[in-house]
């Protein structure tokens, strides 16, 4: 038999299990991280128009189409095309672009002073994890991560990495707020098993929660974290969505570990070593399509790595040129805030009014672009089957497509992640409407004998 698999006509022997002629890595990859993605990707071909009234609405996806008439009109004029741009650039980012991000990190969000020579700008906060993930964690090494959390870290660290998560479940579940307890005992328990935790990931404002963490919290988990000399590292793509009322401000981790090391808490070294700030324009900005995300990181040899690897994921510089151009313009940063938090409050308020006309649950949120519905009451049985099957119903009959809970890795069945953001208010109106009507069938129904749902 000739090498690769190739056969005397010249034709190729399919190679993996599956029929697949990929790598074992590669044939890993060819499903989606979570069966909910084919629901979404099947329901961006059909979804709703005024040409298309029974079309999709689409939920289970982390977009803000709210405000992007204000920065569409913006970009078109910081579009220039300066000679250099068809040059290689520094693939940590180019300075312009690194200086306009560190001063709007700075003034908007971070609370400290961001030196640019601290950022390290990718194409997206999903290649900023990946490059991470590849630089700080060995395959089969462990990351902690509080439940519930964004799917699509699975995608990141597990199938990009062959880092193993760890979801620790919040032993708090009215307030979802995870402690330095819960942490260790992940840990140990992780250990058990031979995983060795090497990180631990939070996301603040959170996605799915849209909650804040708490300062004293952030600081209990980043003391307990880099004593045990782990990574930290602070998704806070969403720092710049906060638009209700809530007992705790955002605190960037930066600033929570900034004083931790002036009241002696932590060592200045060991702070630079290992607690790291992910931010982007896909959330905020709604610039999802620009794939633009950076990371803070004082770590001499991550700030090395990414000199040399930050070309895998490289922003053109054209994108970074128009950017900077944009980011420089405080003025229009600061109105554009205010106006998008002014906009996301608008959608909020109206999707937690029709949940309340309609008697569902949610968890209150005052950030980024989400809301925890608890559907609870609604599953035949408190198992993820039953979720599937409440799930598959509100895609088939409301025809709108929400992400479960289980995808979240959210150990309780019954609950979904909605994302407001992704349609403008008259259509999130319609979907709303869709939805109440929805369960009030199934109340109804539900005084009626139970038909056992069919799953394929
Ligand atoms: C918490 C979080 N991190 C990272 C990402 C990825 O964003 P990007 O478009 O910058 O890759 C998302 C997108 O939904 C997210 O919600």
């Amino acid at each position: 038999m000739p090498i690769n698999g190739a056969t005397k006509d010249g034709n190729h022997h399919a190679a993996g299990k599956g029929g697949t002629s990929l790598s074992l890595r590669g044939s890993k990859a060819l499903t989606p991280f979570s069966p909910y993605i084919q629901a979404v990707n099947d329901a961006k071909a059909d979804q709703w128009s005024p040409t298309n009234p029974d079309g999709y609405f689409l939920m289970a996806t982390a977009e803000s189409v709210l405000s992007f008439d204000l920065i569409h009109e913006k970009i078109r004029n910081c579009r220039e095309v300066p000679a250099t741009v068809g040059l290689y650039g520094n693939f940590r980012g180019g300075e312009r672009l690194r200086n306009a991000i560190a001063r709007m990190m700075q003034r908007t969000f971070m609370g400290v002073e961001v030196n640019p020579s601290h950022i390290c700008i990718s194409s997206g906060v999903t290649a900023v994890l990946d490059l991470f993930f590849f630089a700080a964690c060995n395959p089969g090494e462990g990351c902690l991560i509080p439940a519930p959390y964004f799917p699509a870290f699975d995608n990141d660290m597990a199938i990009r990495n062959e880092v193993i998560p760890i979801p620790v479940q919040p032993g708090n579940t009215q307030t979802y707020i995870p402690t330095a307890a819960e942490m260790e005992d992940a840990v140990v328990e992780a250990a058990k098993q031979g995983i060795n935790a090497r990180m631990l990931l939070i996301t603040n404002p959170g996605n799915p929660l849209g909650t804040l963490y708490p300062e004293a919290t952030l600081k209990e988990l980043l003391l307990w974290a880099v004593n045990r000399g782990l990574h930290v590292l602070s998704d806070e793509i969403y720092a710049n969505s906060k638009f209700g009322v809530s007992v705790d401000e955002f605190v960037s981790l930066e600033k929570v570990a900034s004083n931790a090391v002036k009241e002696n808490l932590l060592s200045a070294e060991l702070v630079a070593e290992l607690v790291h700030t992910a931010y982007g324009m896909s959330k905020d900005f709604g610039m999802n399509g620009f794939r633009v995300g950076c990371l803070h990181t004082k770590s001499k040899d991550l700030l090395e790595f990414w000199q040399n690897m930050g070309m895998f994921a490289a922003v053109s510089n054209d994108t970074q040129h128009a950017l900077a151009i944009m980011l420089e313009d405080e003025l229009f940063v600061d109105s554009y805030v205010a106006e998008n938090n002014r906009r996301l409050k608008n959608s909020y308020e109206l999707l937690t009014r029709s949940l309340e006309m309609a008697k569902l649950k949610y968890m209150p949120a005052c950030a980024a672009m989400f809301c925890w519905l608890d559907l609870r009451t609604l599953l035949t049985e408190s198992t993820f089957k039953a979720e599937v099957c409440l799930w598959k119903e509100i895609l088939d009959e409301c025809r709108i497509v929400l992400t479960p809970g289980e995808a979240c890795h959210y150990a309780e069945p019954g609950y979904f992640r909605v994302c407001y953001a992704s349609m403008p208010p008259n259509q999130l109106q319609m979907a709303c409407n869709r939805l109440a009507k929805f369960v009030e069938k199934k109340r109804r129904k539900r005084k009626a004998p139970e038909i056992a749902c069919q799953q394929d």
